[in-house]
């Protein structure tokens, strides 16, 4: 059985106050449209239609191609919104999957669960449905004396009876396709008003007022929750899903919502990572972004960012107050506030207090790597210690090579960046200015204060400015 999802984003957000389109609004990182089509991928493999409207280019851009994108224009409610679906997707699915974009925290499971119940209905539509005591301006169930579905009543319009329902429409929907796109000819439109209870800025409800002026208000919506109403006159069944978890049907439509979105999504994330065998020491400072992954036994202290593709490995300790993004630890590490970007670590590596890896360091097994330190584009060999201010950039160390406090590849000439190479076991001593493109053979070693402007062979001894060989390491042991 072909389903397909259909999410909702062309909406304005207009409470957001922003620039940036609602949709694109980061949770944990990521844009919350991103959360949508993640949690409809589990029970649909097609790719799903984005209905796009407000700031359309920049969230086309996003998905790419990820979504198939319709634009709507007006925009005339969420029913009219799926209908801009019909000439993409009429004939070619058999169940539709309507979700909308402002409501990251819906998880896979119970979009496959609001999915298999769609499969198992003889009637045309299931949708999700939550028991709330704070009803935050959501559409309410009307249900028959029977308990059966008989239609979802927005705030706006409800009576003082139904407002009083605490049963709320969260915007998740299993269509049969078919039936769907007659129906929403069907619709007729509904004046726009805003609700008389609800206090625009403050009310959880996912309204986006446009603050009576917007063209939408004055012509007026067409609803796609009518569509509940339209089976039930046909006498058909509706069947609904009741999801026992609120935190799931969090809506963003202020930055108020946005950071409890943040902070429920964070949790989650945390929580199961904890599940997972990792000690977060204190969850609720501890930022990690969807999709990382943490070994075993690993310790995360406060004030730690994982960030992006960043894996962290078994048995290790990190932060606190340690950013990492992209970045791939090894077993056994321990890094202390540190920012690494485009990283990878081995295991055994130590890092920090106050190490910067930027993008292409590579530290080898049992590197260390202490205070002000910063890397980029460079491999540091295997036991190779780095213990003090320094800067390394477009280098090659070998092992066991040390590299002494205030050592600087000076990499940049003003026009381009040249390499350093360092052989294995020398000893670079410390303030040292390795004036690149240069190479220093294995073994060799340089004194304090050398500025190194030329290649220097293995198993010499270089001092000076600039810095000049003045004696065979291997001939002064013979001495
Ligand atoms: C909707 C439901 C309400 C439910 C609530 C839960 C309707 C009529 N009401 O109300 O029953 O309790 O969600 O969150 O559906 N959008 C478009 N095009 C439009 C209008 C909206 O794409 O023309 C998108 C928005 O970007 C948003 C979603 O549809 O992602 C929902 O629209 P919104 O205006 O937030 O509806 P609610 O008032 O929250
Ligand atoms: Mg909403």
């Amino acid at each position: 059985m072909k389903i397909t999802a259909v999410i909702l984003a062309a909406g304005q957000g207009t409470r957001m106050n922003s620039d940036l389109p609602k949709v694109l609004h980061p949770v944990c990182g990521v844009p919350m449209i991103a959360h949508s089509l993640a949690a409809v991928k589990t029970a649909s493999s097609e790719t799903p239609v984005v209905i796009i409207g407000h700031g359309a280019e920049a969230v086309r851009e996003f998905l790419g191609e990820r979504a198939r994108c319709v634009v709507q224009d007006p925009q005339l409610g969420t029913g009219h919104a799926v209908q801009q679906a019909e000439s993409t997707l009429r004939g070619k699915t058999d169940l539709v999957l309507v979700v909308y974009a402002d409501m990251p925290l819906l998880r896979p499971e119970t979009i496959k669960g609001l999915v298999e119940t769609q499969k198992a209905n003889k009637g045309p539509l299931t949708m999700l449905t939550v028991s709330a005591a704070d009803p935050r301006g959501f559409g309410r169930v009307v249900r028959g004396t029977g308990g059966s579905v008989q239609a979802i009543v927005e705030e706006a319009a409800a009576t003082e009876e139904q407002l009083s329902i605490h049963e709320l429409n969260v915007g998740a929907y299993c269509f049969s396709a078919d039936w769907l796109w007659d129906a929403l000819h069907k619709i007729k439109v509904s004046p726009r008003t805003p609700s008389p209870v609800l206090e625009p800025g403050l009310s959880r409800g996912n309204r986006d007022y446009a603050a009576g002026t917007g063209t939408t208000t004055q012509k007026g919506e067409y609803y796609l929750t009518d569509t509940v109403a339209l089976a039930v006159q046909a006498g058909l069944t509706v069947q609904a899903l009741v999801s026992d978890d609120p935190v799931e049907t969090i809506g963003i439509n202020t930055r108020v919502h946005l950071a409890e979105a943040e902070v429920a999504m964070r949790q989650r994330i945390n929580r199961a990572h904890m599940l997972a065998g990792v000690t977060i020491v204190d969850p609720a400072s501890t930022y990690i972004e969807p999709g990382i992954k943490i070994g075993r036994d690993t310790v995360i202290w406060p004030n730690t960012y994982l960030r992006g593709k960043t894996v962290i490995g078994e048995g290790c300790v990190i932060g606190p107050n340690t950013i990492a993004e992209d970045t791939t630890v090894g077993d056994c590490c321990e890094i202390l506030a540190a920012v690494m970007e485009g990283a990878v670590v081995e295991d055994n590596v130590g890092i920090g207090p106050f190490a910067r890896l930027r993008k292409g360091a590579h530290l080898c097994k049992g590197v260390h790597v202490g205070n002000f330190g910063e890397i980029k584009d460079s491999t540091l060999g295997s036991g190779t210690k780095m213990g003090h201010f320094s800067y390394i950039g477009n280098a090659t160390i070998g092992n066991n090579v040390n590299i002494g406090a205030g050592t600087v590849t000076c990499n940049y000439d003003g026009v381009h960046k040249n390499p350093t190479e360092i052989g294995e076991d020398v000893f670079i001593g410390s303030d040292t200015m390795l004036v690149a493109p240069v190479k220093i053979g294995a073994r060799s070693r340089t004194g304090a204060g050398a500025v190194v402007t030329k290649d220097v062979e293995p198993d010499t001894l270089v001092v000076g400015v600039p810095a000049r060989p003045i004696k065979k390491l291997n001939e002064a042991k013979n001495d």
